[in-house]
């Protein structure tokens, strides 16, 4: 029996973006090394106490080295303005109508694996963002890696076992890169992500990121200044200038 070949069409796919920016690797590694420095003195308080209640020495195994927030300090506003107009772009390119959307960094760190090793993240995703990403400083072959997992539940929840799960295809259910200083990755912040156990054989440290668009009207309303759409718009407003006993009045 012949067999037919069907048309094929793809809906709801989650695209995630790539690209290498090396030059930026000097400047913001050299700029994260007080931030790294001072996460690792704030966890030593609990390698103390794991210490003590665990025995021995079990240094900083398993932990991830995790800065304080980077938005608005010096040096990270050429990266953050890069992000934030990347995200615009990118939602843009999606189809999202952003014409009244301002893009805001809503979380940023920069973070480094521990090295006695079993530095990791577990599987999450970011909520209340759009966009998302990782822009790596120190990393191999050697280290860890970001693997990003389907975010349909429906298919997670029933799925089946696959042919060739090193092969990238439809019923695939993880996808990984192996990453390199410089590499940009930015991806919707729906997309379930993790970072695989570290054997710490080299430094592990990148920036993770959230950004989100928020309606700009909104924004210019809290702050007072003029809406954007109130420039070729004339509004009345019976309402605000009335008491809810006035209306009742009437
Ligand atoms: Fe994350």
């Amino acid at each position: 029996m012949s067999k037919d070949k069907l048309t094929e069409s793809w809906y709801f796919a989650s695209p995630i973006y790539f690209i290498h920016k090396p030059e930026w690797v000097t400047d913001l590694d050299k700029l994260s090394n007080t931030y790294i420095k001072l996460a690792k003195e704030k966890n030593k308080n609990f390698i103390d106490e794991r210490n003590k209640s665990w025995g021995g020495d079990k240094k900083d195994h398993g932990l991830v080295h995790h800065s304080t927030s980077l938005i608005g300090r010096p040096g990270f506003k050429k990266f953050t303005d890069y992000i934030e107009a990347t995200t615009w772009n990118l939602l843009d390119e999606q189809g999202y109508a952003l014409n009244n959307y301002k893009i805001f960094t809503t979380e940023m760190w920069v973070q480094e694996f521990a090295e006695a090793g079993g530095g990791h993240h577990a599987l999450h995703t970011h909520y209340n963002g759009h966009m998302s990403g990782f822009y790596f400083l120190k990393a191999s072959e050697k280290t860890s890696l970001p693997i990003f997992d389907d975010p349909r539940a429906g298919k997670v929840m029933n799925d089946l076992p696959q042919k060739d799960p090193n092969s990238i295809t439809p019923a695939s259910a993880q996808v990984n890169y192996t990453v390199r200083p410089g590499d940009l990755i930015i991806f919707n912040s729906y997309l379930p992500h993790q970072f695989r156990v570290d054997d710490a054989y080299e430094p592990f440290r990148f920036i993770h990121f959230n950004c989100r668009a928020i309606p700009i009207n909104d924004v210019l309303s809290k702050y007072g200044e003029k809406r954007t759409d109130d420039r070729n718009e004339k509004f009345e407003s019976h309402l605000d200038e009335k008491t809810t006993d006035d209306r009742n009045k009437k």
